[in-house]
């Protein structure tokens, strides 16, 4: 991160001790470091504490030497990243509302009107987290494109996130395009479930976390991002917005909704869709000790991806496909009659039967097919390296 400045803007949280770590974990990775802080952060840890960990003076109060102009206004000496760790309830909840009555505050509004990104690390009791006016202040703040690290939740706190995990996020924010900029993705990922009675279903062991790591890119990348998603176990991040849907169906219907909703620029399914349901649900738990055996008579559901340009023509479309103990070509050639039959523009294909790749595990492997059958073949990787080298082909289209 040489030659690339980070104002750190600490709020009034006790995970403000936290903040020299942070301060010269990113210093040691080469960045700048200003710190900027609220009243109540220098109730926490004193102005002279960051004033020795970054080697810079403390932006404590507003003055006539307009310090948020000079630090997130457009010019020389801007910084290249608004940093906002530890991030208080108040503290996102003015950023939301667009108030800006403290030093922090005053920085996030300027770097927002400047086009500078913003990271937001919350800290807070849970009780404060899950207040449902903080929650949503979260979630409007993720469609106007600031990124949320953290918190992790525990012992009754949503807690700082690791300053590793923090520092990672800043290198990766700072040395990343943001080449989707501007643009509405609309991702898929997960199982979907269908009910044979009440309380039995029939479902697959996708997790999500293909899905998941697409939306995680995406959203570094600059993207607005809606992620209509099936009973996952992966947790999606906090900058998207989350649409449910359990069955088929429920699915076929959110992602329908959402096209006729906004103009989506591109469409990514991920998720792995039930290919049948059962034709009838019991409306009552089938007992055991009637029946010795029991029939289910299945019906396809729709095809997800299969109504994509139907509703929405110009969009760009990506189909994953999963199969099962094929050789590379097989799995090549049958993605792209799948891609042809969809007019996907993109299809990535994996085969769940090699080890370390598709359902529940970290990496994957996927051969990327495109209209003309051009293949890009990324090897096994982290299911974030796979779906950076995804959007690297996207991008590559859509110019
Ligand atoms: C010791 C102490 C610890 C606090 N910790 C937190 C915290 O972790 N998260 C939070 O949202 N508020 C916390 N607060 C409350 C905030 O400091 C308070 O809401 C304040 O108005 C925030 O102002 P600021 O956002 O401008 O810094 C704490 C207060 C004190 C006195």
């Amino acid at each position: 991160m040489k030659d690339r400045k980070v104002a750190l803007c600490i709020t009034g949280s006790v995970a403000a001790v936290k903040c020299p770590e942070i301060a010269r974990e990113l210093m040691r990775n080469g960045a700048e470091v200003s710190t900027v802080m609220s009243v109540m952060a220098q109730k926490i840890i004193h102005p002279y504490l960051m004033e020795w960990a970054t080697g810079n003076p403390v932006v404590t109060e507003l003055t006539g030497k307009i310090e948020h102009v000079m630090l997130a206004g457009e010019g020389v000496g801007k910084a290249d990243l608004v940093l906002v760790a530890p991030a208080t309830a108040n503290t996102i909840s003015k950023i939301a509302c667009g108030i800006d009555d403290t030093p922090v505050t005053t920085v996030v509004s300027t770097a927002f009107g400047s086009g500078i990104p913003i990271m937001v690390v919350p800290a807070m009791h849970e009780s404060m987290y899950r207040h449902p006016v903080v929650t949503e202040n979260v979630r409007k703040l993720g469609s106007l494109g600031v990124e949320f690290v953290g918190p992790r939740v525990e012992e009754g706190k949503a807690k700082i996130a690791e300053v590793k995990e923090i520092v990672d996020a800043v290198i990766r924010s700072l040395t990343v395009k943001r080449d989707l900029a501007k643009r509405k993705v609309l991702v898929t990922a997960g199982p979907t479930l269908e009910y044979i009675d009440p309380v039995r279903v029939m479902t697959n062991k996708s997790s999500g976390k293909m899905g998941v790591a697409i939306v995680e890119e995406a959203l570094s990348r600059g993207a607005e991002v809606t992620l209509v998603y099936g009973p996952g176990t992966a947790i999606p991040p906090m900058g998207a917005k989350i649409v449910s849907a359990e069955t088929s169906q429920e699915m076929y219907e959110a992602v329908v909704s959402e096209l006729k909703s906004k103009k989506y620029d591109v469409v990514i399914a991920v998720a792995a869709v039930t290919d049948w349901a059962p034709e009838k649900k019991y409306e009552y738990k089938v007992p055991t000790s009637i029946e010795t055996e029991l029939t289910v008579k299945m019906r396809p559901t729709p095809k997800i991806i299969d109504s994509v340009k139907k509703v929405s023509p110009d969009t760009f479309l990506v189909a994953f496909r999963a199969e099962y103990n094929l050789s590379d070509e097989e799995l090549i050639q049958s993605a792209y009659k799948r891609l042809k039959k969809a007019k996907a523009d993109l299809i990535a294909a994996n085969d769940v039967g090699r080890k370390g790749v598709g359902f529940a595990c970290d990496t994957n492997e996927v051969f990327i097919v495109d209209a003309n059958k051009k293949v890009v073949h990324v090897p096994l990787a982290t299911k974030r390296e796979v779906a950076k080298r995804l959007f690297d082909v996207i991008v590559n289209k859509l110019k």
